[in-house]
């Protein structure tokens, strides 16, 4: 039946009917997590051999000793493995620690007071700096700027990436926008693939936006693929040479979601100009980065078919959850209900219920015992102006955990919309 034909005596049947079985499930106690995008214990097990993997040889292929301090860009072996992941020449590349955030931060911090050719670049300078901001987005991103007082500008995501003709638009009218935060393969949470036309234009926004602009190129899940022959997506790298904005991007990854979530490793990428300047920061706030365990992944991943067989084995693991977290979706709603993605790759699903619901949602979630990330959270200061968006992250509870959580969901998302429907039409 569409909710939108129904009767109200049709509505009120139907709405007694799902908030029985919301009552059913409630009463089950249950206690379930969908909130964060961590690997589940399986696919950490799957690096579990990086344990004891360097079986006393500490010595790098080119006669680093990775125990002793030094050599701020990390190794130069690891600088090799992250441009490979990233796309661009290893020259280009520091390997830092367990975090890419921690990365993004400190080119924020690079950035926002020394400025990437001395003080009077700093962004800190401007009046008023903004950063550019696709929606929904990964709200670590948020919480960067926001702790830096950067004022956030929403950019809607269209499946082939951000809005570009709102970002020009943007951009040429402020010269304070100094980024704009972009994940380029799997976007978090939409799932969306940056098209060529779209890395293009981002190339290109150097040369149109103020000098100190850096797009933030967070490649989070750049081999973390759903699918058998998955998609690439060009590399930025090419496409600012190719117009002359090399100095316009910072690029990031890590084998967080490879490896260890908490212990694997990080790259920036950029250019010389820059890694210079971040350099300034980072030799005042560490001798050199964990290079015992940037060898550890060396060994582990020599070479990135190796990196690749292993991203097959998450994806075994990953690919029956998703399916799952679709199926259950398909079967027990329609566009009456909302909308959703069908990633192939990356961390999650994101959810769109009819405007206004996505907070009620959350809460009946909630209170039946299964934790979503908070509506909002997905926007920067965490405002969806449409109260939406919900992120739906299946990597974690097992697919028996996972496949009650989203009855859950299903149940909730009915509830909610029903309540509304009869809301508007019995009043
Ligand atoms: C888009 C994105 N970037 C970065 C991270 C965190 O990466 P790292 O563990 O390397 O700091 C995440 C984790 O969920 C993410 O989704």
């Amino acid at each position: 039946m569409s909710l939108n034909q129904a009767s109200v005596q049709e509505l009120q049947q139907l709405e007694s009917q799902v908030a029985e079985q919301y009552e059913q499930l409630k009463a089950q106690q249950l206690k379930l997590d969908l909130t964060r995008g961590k690997p589940a214990s399986t696919q950490l097990d799957l690096a579990a051999d990086l344990d004891g993997i360097l079986a006393g040889d500490y010595l790098s292929e080119s006669g680093v000793d990775s125990r002793n301090y030094g050599g701020l860009r990390g190794l130069p072996e690891s600088c090799a493995q992250g441009a490979e992941i990233m796309g661009l020449p290893a020259a280009n590349v520091i390997a830092g620690g367990n975090a890419s955030l921690q990365l993004m931060y400190l080119c924020m911090l690079t950035m926002f007071f020394c400025g990437y050719r001395g003080p009077d670049s700093a962004w800190k300078n401007l009046s008023n700096p903004k950063m550019l901001c696709p929606v929904p987005g990964y709200d670590r991103h948020f919480s960067l700027c926001e702790n830096f007082g950067i004022k956030m500008i929403n950019v809607s995501m269209l499946e082939t990436g951000p809005d570009m003709d709102l970002v020009e638009e943007l951009i040429r009218e402020d010269d304070e926008i100094v980024g704009i935060w972009c994940v380029p393969k799997y976007s978090n949470p939409t799932g969306s693939l940056y098209s060529d036309e779209t890395i293009d234009r981002i190339a290109k926004l150097g040369q149109i936006a103020s000098d100190s602009f850096r797009i933030f190129w967070d490649n989070a899940y750049v081999v973390h693929d759903l699918v058998e022959n998955p998609p690439a997506i060009k590399s930025l790298w090419q496409a600012c040479e190719a117009v002359g904005t090399s100095d316009s991007a910072w690029q990031f990854a890590s084998t967080s979601k490879i490896s260890f979530a908490g212990a694997g490793v990080s790259w920036v990428g950029a250019s010389e100009t820059n890694l210079k300047a971040l350099e300034q920061v980072l030799q005042v706030s560490i001798i050199s980065f964990d290079k015992v365990n940037q060898l550890r992944h060396l060994r582990k991943f020599p070479n990135l078919e190796a990196l690749q067989q292993h991203m097959a084995k998450h994806r075994e693991i990953m690919a029956p959850k998703f399916s799952l977290v679709l199926e259950t979706l398909d079967s027990g709603l329609n566009a009456d209900y909302g909308s959703w993605t069908r990633p192939e790759g990356g961390y999650f699903v994101s959810f769109n219920t009819l405007p206004g619901l996505a907070s009620e949602v959350v809460k009946l979630a909630n209170d039946a015992g299964v934790k979503l990330t908070p509506a909002g959270a997905t926007f920067p200061y965490r405002k969806d102006p449409e109260n939406s968006n919900i992120r739906i992250a299946p990597s974690m509870p097992p697919l028996a955990e996972l496949e009650q959580a989203m009855k859950v969901f299903v149940t909730c998302v009915k509830l909610a919309t029903i309540k509304q429907r009869l809301d508007s039409v019995a009043g």
